[in-house]
């Protein structure tokens, strides 16, 4: 939202910028084709699962604000507009574990299922609410890393094991869990838009493929078809009303190349319209490629330098945890990748390690440049923004173009060399760019968190002054809206 007194700032600033700028000789042009369009956006985001979320909540309030404007504000922090949720498995909430809703065995699937929803759900609930109704963020992703223990073939919610009743599954003696599963999940859908969250997605597995000491269930493809076959009708059936439905989601797979191999099994259910939604991680292999057999929209749903010591540095060698490696990263991922959606793992908590863009130290938080790398995307690529195609540019700069929901185009600037480079960016002829009346552009790079850049508007080109090593998003806007 803009107020009357800032969109005059905005204009005030956009024309004291073009007097300053110099006049474009030795620069170079961006050209955006809105004709030319390619996957649709839904969005950037992060997860505050296994009690990320109770270290936000253990801050002051001053710095529990801090936070939650770091990781959603589209004014003053990354404006995320994803959040991913864990649906909890665990009987209790000791170390980090994610407590289930029914953490106590019925005996039976035939009994009901004894819930304990505690209203809080690890303080998930909380940034969910905050999510959605202080800065609008539309999408909860709730995702179970596995089924409570009872209901499977190893008795436990760690280890492995998969859901008992699913076939090729080891028989289980209290018999066959697949309904009771598929209810549970429902269930969680229903506590949160009691407590006036809805949940967007829905996923039953996480990393399917491996076996661990946290809560871990293992699922084959033809097993993840199988038990949407389930779960979907399930949906369908319950009080949720259509617009509250989530999507279900498969399959959280540890990287890029595992979950394409899941795709033939799951074919069916997406022709059947069951499937919602591909997600996959980015550990084991890149997104650097479009997903062959799928039309479903693929979003990349947990990347993170599992490696490195904390670090809040933009760009010195290139290092796993520097912000400016996660701007390509992200960059690999939504332009070679195809991918509609991206997520880094933790948004805040404490540690020394690269797992989480914002760190908690001596009760304050302190956002990494991976961080700002993530909202130099999110905050400008709006949920339903469609890729568009951009051209010009030259060897150092990689570019992407995005025409959001509201009309304003972002096109996405990452310098790649090693000095700065002007560039004019501008709609081309013929596809829509005699709309546009404005621009304004933000970079990050080693002196700059998301920092205003200067940027003169001419004859509906946008030119800025891209710094070595950084990364730039211009908008061009349309007349009528700011
Ligand atoms: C949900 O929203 C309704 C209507 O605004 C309100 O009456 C109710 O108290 C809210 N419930 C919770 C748990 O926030
Ligand atoms: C990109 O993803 C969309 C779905 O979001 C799909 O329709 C399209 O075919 C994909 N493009 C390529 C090249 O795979």
């Amino acid at each position: 939202m803009i107020s009357a007194i800032s969109a005059l700032l905005l204009s005030l600033t956009a024309r004291t910028a073009a007097t300053a700028v110099q006049p474009r000789q030795s620069g170079t042009t961006v050209t955006v084709d809105l004709s030319k369009t390619y996957q649709t956006i839904d969005g950037f985001g992060t997860s505050q699962a296994f009690q990320r979320a109770v270290q936000i909540s253990k801050l002051s309030e001053a710095e529990q604000r801090r936070a939650l404007d770091i990781l959603f504000s589209t004014t003053n922090g990354a404006g995320l507009s994803i959040l991913r949720n864990g649906i909890g498995s665990s009987p209790d909430m000791s170390s980090d574990h994610m407590v289930s809703i029914a953490p106590k065995s019925p005996g039976s699937p035939n009994n009901p299922l004894n819930y304990a929803w505690d209203g809080s759900d690890n303080k998930q609930l909380w940034i969910s609410q905050e999510a959605q109704h202080t800065y609008g963020v539309k999408t909860i992703y709730a995702d179970a890393w596995s089924a409570p223990g009872y209901m499977k073939t190893n008795g436990n919610d760690a280890n492995g094991g998969t859901l008992c009743g699913l076939s090729g599954a080891s028989r289980c003696s209290s018999g066959d869990w697949r309904q009771a599963y598929a209810d549970y999940l429902v269930r969680y859908v229903q506590f949160y838009r009691e407590a006036n969250v809805t949940i967007t997605h829905l996923g039953f597995i996480n990393e399917p493929e491996l076996t661990t000491s946290y809560a871990s269930m293992r699922f084959t493809a033809s097993q993840a078809a199988e038990f949407i076959k389930i779960l979907h009708p399930t949906l369908l059936k319950s009080t949720l009303p259509a617009d509250a439905r989530p999507k279900i989601t498969c399959c959280d797979a540890e990287g890029w190349s595992s979950q394409s191999s899941m795709l033939g099994s799951l074919k069916p259910v997406e022709t059947a319209g069951q499937l919602g939604l591909i997600t996959a991680h980015a550990y084991t292999s890149q997104p650097n490629s479009p997903m062959r057999g799928t039309n479903l929209p693929v979003w990349q749903t947990e990347a993170a330098d599992l490696q490195g010591a904390w670090t809040s540095a933009w760009y010195s060698r290139g290092g796993a945890g520097e912000g400016y490696t996660w701007a390509n990263n992200i960059y690999t991922a939504i332009v070679n990748g195809n991918a509609s959606a991206y997520l880094y793992w933790v948004g805040v908590q404490a540690g020394n390690t690269n797992s989480h863009m914002v760190h908690i130290g001596n009760g304050k938080v302190e956002a990494s440049k991976r961080l700002w790398a993530l909202g130099q995307w999110s905050r400008f690529v709006r949920p339903g923004a469609v890729r568009v195609g951009t051209s010009g540019g030259g060897a150092n700069l990689k570019t992407a173009g995005f025409r959001n929901v509201d009309g304003s185009v972002a096109v996405v600037v990452i310098n790649t060399g090693g000095s700065a480079v002007k560039v004019g960016v501008k709609v081309g002829g013929g596809s829509g760019g005699d709309g546009v009346k404005s621009v304004k552009a933000w970079v990050t790079d080693n002196n700059n968190a998301i920092g205003a850049l200067e940027a003169a508007f001419d004859a509906g080109t946008g030119s800025v002054n891209v710094p070595a090593r950084s990364m730039v998003t211009v908008v061009l806007y349309p007349g009528t809206k700011r």
